[in-house]
């Protein structure tokens, strides 16, 4: 029998409740491995793999749980075994509905999280990475991951006392209501009469509050975001000087095969430049602890790459000269995680008026530097870390 009545689960109930406690569980397992495991270069693949994993099941789980949802509001609720027991009543249906609103949080809070954020460990079904409407933001991923967080708690306590109750009628009562939702055997009456709207509004109540907590708390602040402006160099140059107006410093590594994109928000340049001989100077003082990469920022600032705790700022000195027209280059020395090596960076330089506008790029090998030397190929972290540079500056 597919369908339910008012005494039985139908085959269809059941293939959905099994099929997604299943995933769940295991779900729950893999989050809590996951968590739990220390972000090392001998960790890297198997996490990846873990959350890969997760997030396949978790979208799977999301798909199963629509069509669920669905189902079961075409379908007559099974009544309680025991209407005339009140309180426990209300509370096994309102543990069902946070249950059913566990189904869609949870999958969805994840996905949200892995569409607004780059890189790590991609969701293995072939119809792409975004989700329409989410916007590719640090905000939202925080605010999902807040959501997906405390939904694993929520959903840990009831699941908790879901399978204790399960077990309490199956092991100590013998009624049949795990057999029902087991073999689709009959339990109960028919016409218990048994309305669930509070229990419903109370379990929904509880979700709409986990939902809502990232909204009304505050987020926050950044430890980066508070720090002091990095300070400028000085050079020693006579050449007219050019004050930096704004610009960005983003790198781009590939991680798992895919690019993830990151930047620094903090740092300086001090730029002396002469636009007749095309010749100058420049110092680029860059505070490592402001960077952000993705899903993997703590581990780029970690011990095993930039290694901010011990090395909080990284410097570039290079001299100017002018290839052709726009093309310049300036060739000099990068400072990162105490290696100094020897760096070209190619630029575009554009003057008008007061104004220039710079863009660069170089690509740096991350090993010349020590990083993640127990990434000892690439199939984790790529070598080659693209450094793209560009601003605006004002002739002083
Ligand atoms: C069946 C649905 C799901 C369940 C039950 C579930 C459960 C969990 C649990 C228990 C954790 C660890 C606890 C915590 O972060 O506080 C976790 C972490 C995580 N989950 Fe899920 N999840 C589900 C679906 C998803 C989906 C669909 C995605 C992404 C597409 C996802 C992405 C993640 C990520 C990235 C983390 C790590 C968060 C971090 O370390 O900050 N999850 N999940
Ligand atoms: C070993 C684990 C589990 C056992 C033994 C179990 C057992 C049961 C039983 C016996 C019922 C029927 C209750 C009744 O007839 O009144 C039920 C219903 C339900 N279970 Fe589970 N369950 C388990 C895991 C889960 C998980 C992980 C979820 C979801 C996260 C879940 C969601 C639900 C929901 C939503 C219902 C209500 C179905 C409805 O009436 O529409 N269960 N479960």
């Amino acid at each position: 029998m597919l369908n339910n009545t008012a005494t039985r689960y139908g085959a269809v109930a059941r293939f959905f409740h099994w099929s997604v406690a299943v995933l769940i569980l295991f779900n729950i397992a893999l989050g809590l491995v996951g968590e739990n495991t220390a972000r090392t270069a001998d960790t890297a693949g198997w996490l990846q793999t873990l959350y890969s994993v997760h997030k396949t099941i978790g979208v799977t789980v999301f798909a199963l749980a629509v069509l669920r949802v669905v189902w079961a509001v075409s379908q007559p609720k099974p009544e309680p075994v025991h209407p005339e027991r009140k309180a426990e009543t209300f509370l096994a249906e309102m543990i069902h509905w946070m249950l059913y609103g566990a189904i869609l949080v949870m999958p969805l809070s994840g996905w949200v999280m892995h569409a607004a954020e780059s890189g790590f460990a991609p969701i293995l079904w072939p119809f792409g990475q975004g989700l329409p409407f989410v916007p590719k933001s640090e905000g939202v991923a925080y605010m999902a991951g807040a959501v997906h967080g405390l939904a694993a708690r929520v959903i840990y306590v009831a699941v908790a006392l879901h399978v204790a109750g399960a077990l309490k009628h199956a092991v100590i009562e013998k009624d049949g209501v795990l057999a029902r939702m087991l073999k689709g055997v009959e339990a109960g009456s028919p016409d218990a009469g048994h309305v669930a709207l509070w229990p419903a509004l109370a379990g929904l109540m509880i979700w709409a509050a986990v939902v809502a907590v990232p909204f009304v708390a505050p987020v926050p602040e950044r430890a980066e975001g508070a720090a002091a402006p990095v300070e400028q160099a000085q050079l020693a140059s006579d050449l007219p000087v050019w004050r930096v107006e704004d610009g960005s410093l983003t790198i781009s590594v590939q991680q798992m095969g895919a690019a993830v994109e990151g930047r620094f928000d903090n740092w300086s340049a001090a730029i002396a430049y002469d636009e007749e001989s095309g010749t100058g100077e420049v110092t680029v003082t860059i505070d490592t602890t402001s960077l952000t990469l993705g899903a993997v920022t703590d581990q780029a600032k970690g011990p095993e790459f930039f290694d901010t705790e011990n090395f909080s700022t990284a410097q570039f000195e290079g001299e100017i000269s002018r290839v052709d027209d726009a093309a310049h280059e300036a060739v000099g020395m990068l400072t990162l995680v105490g290696q100094e090596v020897p760096v070209t960076l190619a630029f575009d330089l554009e003057i008008e008026g007061e104004a220039a506008r710079m863009t660069g790029t170089t690509v740096l090998d991350r090993r010349d530097f020590g990083m993640g030397a127990g990434y000892e190929d690439e199939s984790t972290v790529g070598f080659a870390v693209k450094v793209e540079t560009n601003l605006t500056a004002i002739r002083q």
